[in-house]
């Protein structure tokens, strides 16, 4: 009879997955590193030089291989050095190994039974953040991406709030939700995913350093109340997108108990605030919030995704993301009440990919300490970045920057026209952003791998291309 089990003698370990996907990376680096920062393809000269369709016969390993290095060759390096478009840059070493192990592994994060120790070690992520945010004993779960913990935390905030909303559903069109002007979109998308609907988030007024003013959350609340409709959230954010903003959150927790609605704080961005002595004073009165948003893939320099929804009260991700499946949840169920070991019963999704083992591996490299050092670093380039902005003449800085976003516009020049031209000339990739109405150049110094020298180099090169520039009006 036949049998398929072979013995471990006979077991070839094949690594040259590895050696392959070595040389691949290697090529991708040297570019990286070569500063052709850019690759300005348009769309259809991107689709010429590389091979995108699917075939209908396969090609094999070899041009399958060849066809990906193409697709490489193209990509735009995002952990390069000249690439401070968006609130990730750079490559933590440890982080991006672990992450290689994590694809190895191909572990799915929904039972003990299938990840083992890994369940442990995302738990433990999750109860030092919670520890971070003043939160402790409370529960958490990763997810994919800042949106969507905003969203995990906004269906417990829905559910918590109005009774049998999870389990009977829920007409939200009486309900209203509140997140300053300057908050993140996904409140909006998530409040339409809710049933509560966009029309139904307020977007407070901020001081001119981006903060929501509670005043004016007192205000609409009330307003909406005289209206006949019934507020169900307020979202803070800690470290807004643009000018990365910190809300008063002993203010708006004020605001908030008093009219007993659920507060959560959003700090996709700005949660990393909590890793520095100088920084954590931003957040006072996140132990006063019901929910709170972190993303390690930000500021903690983690490889995309890597982000957690966490809440003050114990048990509300099992309470509101329990579902039994028998197919599924075998195990170490009976004494597990909260789920821990079994996290797809605190999930938002089934299978679920592991990213708290790049979070976790990187922790272990830096501790507490060397977080605090990276922050250190990243404050003081966005120090650095400002202090040009304001020794030069004819730039105007839109804002002092308390986190690690520096705005500012070059007077007469159009900050969008600036940052294209830099982008097609593969010069810097630097994004752009509104402040007080006017589209501002948007630095985000999250890698702290660059030098204040590289930043000086950067700003040089801004300034550079603004002064060439045709004159252009930024007002929005
Ligand atoms: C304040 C804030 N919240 C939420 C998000 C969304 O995070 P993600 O891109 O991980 O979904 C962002 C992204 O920039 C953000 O700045």
């Amino acid at each position: 009879m036949e049998c398929f089990v072979s013995s471990p003698a006979e077991t070839a370990i094949d690594t040259s997955l590895f050696a392959e996907t070595e040389s691949l990376m290697r090529r991708y680096l040297e570019r990286e590193a070569s500063e052709d920062v850019t690759v300005s393809l348009s769309p259809e000269e991107a689709a010429r030089v590389t091979e995108i369709d699917l075939p209908r016969e396969g090609v094999g390993e070899a041009r399958a291989l060849e066809r990906l290095r193409a697709v490489l060759d193209v990509t735009p390096p995002t952990a390069g050095p000249r690439f401070v478009n968006q609130l990730f840059a750079g490559r933590e070493r440890v982080a991006t190994i672990a992450e290689l192990a994590a694809v190895g592994l191909n572990t799915s994060m929904y039972t003990f039974k299938a990840a083992g120790v890994q369940t442990l070690i995302e738990r433990a992520c999750i109860e030092r953040m919670l520890e971070k945010a003043a939160m402790c004993g409370g529960d958490g779960m990763f997810t994919p991406g800042g949106s969507l913990s905003n969203l995990a935390a906004m269906i417990v905030g829905r559910n918590e709030v109005v009774d049998g909303a999870g389990d009977l559903g829920f007409d939200g069109r009486k309900r209203v939700i509140y997140v300053s002007g300057e908050g993140h979109y996904s409140i909006n998308k998530n409040a339409s995913m809710i049933g509560v609907g966009r029309e139904n988030v307020r977007g407070v007024g901020a001081d001119s350093e981006g903060r929501m003013r509670p005043e004016l959350l007192a205000d609409a609340i009330a307003a909406d109340r005289a209206r006949g409709l019934e507020p169900m959230m307020v979202i803070a954010t800690s470290g807004t997108t643009v000018m990365g903003a910190f809300d008063p959150l002993e203010d708006l927790a004020a605001v908030a108990e008093s009219e007993g609605l659920w507060l959560h704080a959003d700090g996709a961005f700005g949660g990393t605030a909590l890793m520095h002595h100088e920084t954590r004073h931003l957040l006072d009165g996140l132990e006063r919030c019901d929910s709170f948003t972190w993303d390690a893939h930000k500021a903690m320099g983690v490889p995309l995704t890597c982000s957690v929804a966490l809440t003050k009260k114990p048990g509300l991700m099992r309470k509101h993301f329990d579902e039994t499946a028998s197919y599924l949840f075998q195990q170490d169920l009976e004494d597990e009440e909260a789920g821990w070991l079994n996290p797809g019963l605190r999930s938002l999704q089934c299978g679920r990919r592991n990213d708290a083992l790049k979070l976790w591996a990187q922790w272990q490299c830096l501790g507490d300490r060397g977080y605090a050092r990276r922050v250190e670093r990243q404050l003081e380039l966005a120090r650095t970045a400002a202090e040009i902005a304001r020794q030069t003449p004819g730039v105007r800085l839109a804002h002092e920057p308390r986190w690690l976003t520096v705005c500012f516009e070059i007077e007469g020049k159009s900050s969008e026209a600036i940052c294209e031209t830099l982008t097609r000339k593969g010069v810097l990739k630097v994004g752009y952003g509104v402040v007080h109405g006017r589209k501002v150049v948007r630095l985000v110094t999250v890698n702290p791998e660059h030098t204040p020298a590289d930043i000086e180099r950067m700003m040089n090169d801004i300034l550079d291309v603004g002064e060439r520039a045709p004159a252009g009006d930024n007002t929005v």
